[in-house]
C-alpha cells in the first residue's frame, strides 16, 4: 500500500542518524503508482528527492519538499541474449543492494560479491556507481528503467549511455532531478572468477587457509573486512566514505612523493593517478578526532560520525576544516561523496 504522509520524520531514512523532516513523504509499489504520483503533485509539493536507505545522504535542514521512496521489489533472472555463461537479472529499485548479492551468490550468479554489505538500496546503485575491492556497480549493470519526472513516460537507459566514472553518472549531474529510477538489470556470469587483488583480501584469505575461495567465501571475507572497518550506523550515525578519493596528476604525485615517500595510490591511467582521502586525512592528525560533536573514525579516516545528537552544520563544519588542512598540506582538494540536502 501507498505510503503518504506530511511533515515526516527522517531520521530513520539517513544512516548519519540526524534529525530532520521532510514536507511529504510518499513510498511508490510501481510504475504505475509512480506515475500517478508524479502526475498529481502540484507546485507546492515541490522539490523532489528520491531516497533509497539514506546511507550516502547528510541532511543539513528540514526538506522543503516532497521525499520519494521506491518500495519496488523482485530480483527476477531471465537469460541473456547471445551467451548461456551470462544471466540478465532485473532487480526493483527498492531492493536492498545487499539482498541482491546474497540472492546472486547463492544462485550462483557472479559478479556482485566483492560489493557484498554496501549498505542502500538498487536504485542507488546505478546513479551512485557503488564500488568496492576493486568492482564498481557499473561492471555489472547492463540497462536502467526509470520514469521521468516531467512526462511520466518509462525510459529504458542501456549503461553505455549513463557516462559511468568513479563515483560518477549522469543522474548525479546534467540528470539530476529527471529521473526516478524503478530497475535495474544487471548481467552476470554462471562462471565465477574471484577477485582477490584489492587490499587486503588475498591476505585474508591466507590467514584462512583458503587457496581458491568460492564465491560464498570470499562475500564472507569482504563482509568481515568491512564490518571490521567500517563503523555500524546502528551503533554511531555515519554514510559510509564522507569523501571521494581525489584524482591529481602524475607529476603532483612524483613531487609529493619526495616528502611522503610511501603514500598509497592506485593508478588511473598514464597521466592521472588516485589517493586514498583517508590516508591524507590520517596524515593530517584526524583520525579518530572530534570536532563538537561531529568525529573521524578511528579505523578508517574516510568516514564521518555522529558521535551523538550532532546536525548536518556540525558534519559540515567538519569536513570543511579537514578539506582546508588537506589542502594546506598536500595541495589537494578532497570532494564530499556524500550528497549534500
Ligand atoms: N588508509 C589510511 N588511513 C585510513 C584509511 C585508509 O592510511 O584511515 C589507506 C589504507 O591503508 C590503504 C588505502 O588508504 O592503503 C585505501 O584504504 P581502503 O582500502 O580502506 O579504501 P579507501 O580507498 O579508503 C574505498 C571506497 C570504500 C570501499 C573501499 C574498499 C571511496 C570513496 N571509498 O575506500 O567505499 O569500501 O575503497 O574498496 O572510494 C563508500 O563508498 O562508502 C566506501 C566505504
Amino acid at each position: 500500500m501507498r505510503k503518504d504522509i506530511h511533515d515526516y520524520d527522517l531520521s530513520r531514512h539517513n544512516t548519519f542518524g540526524i534529525h530532520a523532516t521532510c514536507r511529504r513523504y510518499i513510498e511508490f509499489s510501481d510504475e504505475a503508482d509512480l506515475i500517478g504520483i508524479l502526475a498529481s503533485l502540484t507546485e507546492a509539493d515541490h522539490p523532489l528527492f528520491v531516497v533509497g536507505g539514506g546511507s550516502n545522504i547528510l541532511l543539513t535542514a528540514d526538506y522543503p519538499g516532497t521525499v520519494l521512496h521506491s518500495a519496488i521489489r523482485g530480483i527476477e533472472p531471465m537469460p541473456y541474449p547471445t551467451s548461456a555463461d551470462d544471466i540478465l537479472v532485473r532487480v526493483g529499485s527498492g531492493e536492498v543492494w545487499d539482498d541482491f548479492v546474497a540472492t546472486a551468490v547463492s544462485h550462483g550468479w557472479y559478479g556482485a560479491e566483492n560489493l557484498s554489505f554496501i549498505p542502500g538500496e538498487i536504485g542507488a546503485s546505478a546513479v551512485q556507481n557503488i564500488g568496492a575491492y576493486g568492482v564498481e556497480a557499473k561492471d555489472i549493470i547492463y540497462k536502467v528503467e526509470a520514469v521521468e519526472i516531467a512526462t511520466g513516460s518509462c525510459i529504458t537507459i542501456p549503461a553505455a549511455n549513463i557516462g559511468y566514472a568513479y563515483r560518477y553518472s549522469r543522474f548525479k549531474d546534467e540528470w539530476r532531478g529527471r529521473y526516478v529510477v524503478t530497475h535495474v538489470t544487471y548481467r552476470l556470469h554462471r562462471r565465477f572468477t574471484p577477485h582477490t587483488a584489492y587490499g587486503n583480501i588475498a591476505a585474508e584469505l591466507q590467514r584462512l587457509g583458503i587457496a581458491t575461495p568460492t564465491a560464498a567465501q570470499l562475500r564472507d571475507v569482504i563482509i568481515s573486512i568491512r564490518r571490521d572497518k567500517l563503523p555500524d550506523p546502528a551503533v554511531e550515525g555515519n554514510a559510509g566514505s564522507f569523501f571521494m578519493n581525489p584524482i591529481i596528476s602524475r607529476a603532483q604525485y612524483e613531487s609529493l612523493l619526495a616528502t611522503w615517500p610511501v603514500m598509497p595510490h592506485y593508478d588511473v591511467d598514464a597521466d592521472r593517478v588516485k589517493i586514498p582521502a583517508g590516508w591524507l586525512i590520517e596524515q593530517c592528525g584526524w583520525k579518530g578526532k572530534s570536532l563538537g560533536k561531529a568525529g573521524v573514525h578511528s579505523r578508517q579516516a574516510l568516514v564521518l560520525v555522529n558521535r551523538g545528537g550532532a546536525t548536518g552544520a556540525d558534519i559540515i563544519h567538519l569536513s570543511d576544516t579537514i578539506r582546508a588542512d588537506v589542502r594546506t598540506r598536500f595541495d589537494i582538494d578532497i570532494h564530499p561523496e556524500v550528497n549534500i540536502l
